[in-house]
């Protein structure tokens, strides 16, 4: 894995970002001086308090809004136009209800021009992956909430993008089937040495995927700590009940306790 600063391996580099968003109430600063670099192949969550800028920070490394001041590079070039070799996974699935899960899939494909019968073919095995196999001509309606954002997951990845991108994606689903996506996640992302940056709520679904944490504090978004997660890859779920996870979340709940982000009454 690398590290931040390894010059070489620098992927993604953000550099003093802030945001301020113009509103008829006045300025809001919803960022405000983020530095880090992510290296290739690196696993990088975002967690901290509503409001804090983190779906901000996303949508600027995505090139989908412009940082009204720092600088964002992805290797080595300022990014100042949507990115076209990102996949994003926005919380709800956002599905074409009159399109198959197959054809969902294929909307990005056609979007890019790819070979349609070499797009299909990965389409479907992006579905046998995440565990839909049989489901490729099923209509949205007649899915599940979690079944919808696996085939959300294969529509980011059918173009093999370098950088996955990810806003709260599993925020919306029950327990079990969030920490199957998040297994399914981590095999898709070790299997295709993906670059990813993430963004949840939760510090244990954090810990476990990840390489760093950032943790952020409240509005305006600054970054409060960077914290190495050094556990042994692949992760698995009896993991979450070793002595060493449950420091690296209490690090981060300490965090926010000091921030008055949660509150012990
Ligand atoms: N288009 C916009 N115009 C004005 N203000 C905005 C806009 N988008 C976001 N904001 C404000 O910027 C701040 C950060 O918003 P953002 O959506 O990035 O937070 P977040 O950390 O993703 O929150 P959540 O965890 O609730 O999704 C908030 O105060 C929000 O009200
Ligand atoms: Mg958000």
């Amino acid at each position: 894995m690398t590290t931040a600063g390894d010059d070489d391996q620098a992927y993604l580099r953000i550099e003093n970002l802030s945001k301020v968003y113009a509103t008829r109430d006045g300025e809001v600063r919803a960022l405000n001086d983020i530095s880090f670099v992510q290296g290739r192949g690196e696993f990088i969550s975002h967690v901290g308090p509503s409001g804090c800028g983190k779906s901000t920070l996303l949508m600027i490394a995505a090139g989908l809004l412009p940082p009204s001041s720092g600088a964002v590079q992805v290797r080595g070039r300022t990014v100042d136009r949507p990115r076209t070799d990102i996949g994003i996974v926005f919380q709800s699935p956002v599905l074409l209800e009159w399109r198959s899960a197959l054809g969902n899939i294929m909307l990005q494909a056609e979007a890019r021009n790819m070979n349609r019968k070499e797009a299909a073919a990965r389409g479907r095995e992006l579905l046998s992956t995440v565990g839909l196999a049989g489901f490729e001509d099923r209509f949205p309606h007649e899915l599940s909430g979690g079944m919808r954002q696996r085939v959300s997951i294969c529509r980011a990845l059918i173009h093999h993008p370098d950088h996955l991108l990810m806003d709260e994606p599993f925020g919306a689903l029950d327990a079990l089937t969030r920490d199957q996506l998040v297994l399914d996640l981590q095999a898709l992302v070790t299997e295709r040495r993906m670059t990813v940056l993430f963004i949840t709520h939760s510090i244990a679904e954090a810990v476990f995927l990840s390489d760093r944490v950032v943790v952020m504090t409240p509005r305006p978004g600054c970054i409060d700590r960077i914290i190495d997660i050094k556990l042994p890859r692949p992760r698995t779920l009896a993991m979450r009940e070793t002595p060493e996870f449950a420091e690296y979340s209490r690090q981060i709940l300490d965090l926010f306790l000091a921030r008055g982000v949660l509150r012990e009454h």
